[in-house]
């Protein structure tokens, strides 16, 4: 039996494969490269020594994904694969409804159709909007502020029907933080195509020479030195966390919903000092107007994920900004030559 990750060759996915091969898990991944490398793949057999089954394609594609499930013994679904920039949704609705919304719909259907009613669903604590107050727990009710984050909202709600409807179903909504941080490896992280809009790898690309300077969105917030607060969590703790929510998935029926976060929240000027001092080199950064859309303070209550799954995050801030900067110093062009 195997697990399908869709999406598999991005940068959650493909921290999660690593995780999903130490566990002993046969995976098969599902991905078109729309925003990832078949770079990734090479890396991935690097570290784990295995070769994961991979289908180049895409999940709106019911004929393709209907001959992987044919072609595979599936037991859970994984389901990373969508396009995630809110600024881009904003100027793209269409594309991003589609993609997001249209092809998880698709690929339920062909789930349905092949008896496989067990998926992992990658959700966002942006679905928790601009009013609920930190430390978030997932009983809060959801909202959105763009195009993305409805297409989170509106496939929680998807889901949830799906699984009120058909008592076969197993449907775990995961609420990530902010994923940052890379493999000890060096050998996958994140590769923003272009100019990078979060942080992170903002602060990486001006380490690496790439871009001048850091602009600081805001800080006139109420937080304790005015810039934003954010809960940033290690990929690898988040693709941990994955592998127990499969096993919860496939030990239970219907619907269940977690954070994934530290419980600890990060100022962006923490964020920096705390990448200058570990890595040894200087963030020059301009504080700029606030963002449109940014919120002063999101951190989770993960203390759900701990009870029932048994997760909790075991990377501290020192690690996530060591390995942000190895991996972009390595690579400082991500996957491209
Ligand atoms: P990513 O862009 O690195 O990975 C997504 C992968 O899906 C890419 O490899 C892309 O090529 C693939 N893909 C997109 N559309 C596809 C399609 N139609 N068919 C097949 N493959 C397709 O993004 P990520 O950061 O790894 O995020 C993974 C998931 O987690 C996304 O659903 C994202 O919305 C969600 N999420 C991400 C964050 C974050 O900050 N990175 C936070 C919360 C939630
Ligand atoms: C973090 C903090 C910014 C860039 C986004 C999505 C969310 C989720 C995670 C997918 C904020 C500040 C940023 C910069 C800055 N993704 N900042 N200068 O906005 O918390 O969440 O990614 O689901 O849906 O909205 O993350 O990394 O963009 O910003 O000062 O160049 O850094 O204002 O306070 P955010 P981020």
């Amino acid at each position: 039996m195997s697990i399908l990750v869709t999406g598999g060759a991005g940068y959650i996915g493909s921290h999660t494969v690593v995780e999903l091969l130490a566990a002993g898990y046969e995976v098969v991944i599902v991905d078109n490269f729309s925003n990832s490398s078949p770079e990734v793949l090479k890396r991935l057999k690097t570290i784990t020594g295995q070769e994961p089954t991979f289908y180049e394609g895409s999940i709106l594609d019911k004929d393709f994904m209907t001959k992987v499930f044919k072609e595979n013994q599936i037991e859970c679904v994984i389901h990373f694969a969508a396009f995630k920039a809110v600024g881009e949704s904003v100027e793209k609705p269409l594309m991003y409804y589609h993609n997001n919304i249209t092809g998880t719909i698709a690929l339920l259907e062909v789930m349905a159709e092949a008896g496989v009613k067990n998926i992992v669903f990658s959700s966002s604590a942006t679905v928790y909007g601009m009013n609920n107050i930190s430390p978030l727990t997932e009983d809060l009710p959801t909202s959105a502020t763009n195009p993305y984050g409805y297409t989170k909202v509106m496939m929680e709600q998807i889901l949830n029907d799906v699984a009120f409807a058909d008592s076969q179903w197993s449907v775990t909504n995961l609420r990530y933080f902010n994923p940052i941080g890379a493999h000890e490896s060096g050998l996958i992280g994140e590769a923003p195509n272009g100019i990078p809009n979060n942080l992170m790898p903002y602060i990486t690309q001006v380490a690496v020479g790439k871009l001048k300077e850091l602009s600081v969105f805001g800080d006139d917030y109420d937080t304790a030195d005015g810039t934003g607060v954010r809960d940033y969590i290690h990929v690898v703790d988040l693709a941990k966390g994955h592998v127990l929510a499969v096993k919860d998935n496939l030990e239970t029926k219907g619907a269940k919903v977690y954070n994934l976060g530290t419980g600890t929240g990060y100022s962006v000027l923490d964020l920096v000092k705390a990448f200058e001092a570990e890595n040894g080199v200087t963030i020059p950064y301009v504080i700029k107007p606030r963002r449109a859309g940014d919120i002063a303070t999101c951190y989770a209550d993960p203390s759900k994920a701990k009870k029932i799954l048994g997760w909790q995050a075991g990377k501290n801030v020192h690690d996530m900004v060591r390995d942000s900067w190895k991996w972009q110093s390595q690579n400082p062009n991500g996957y491209q030559e």
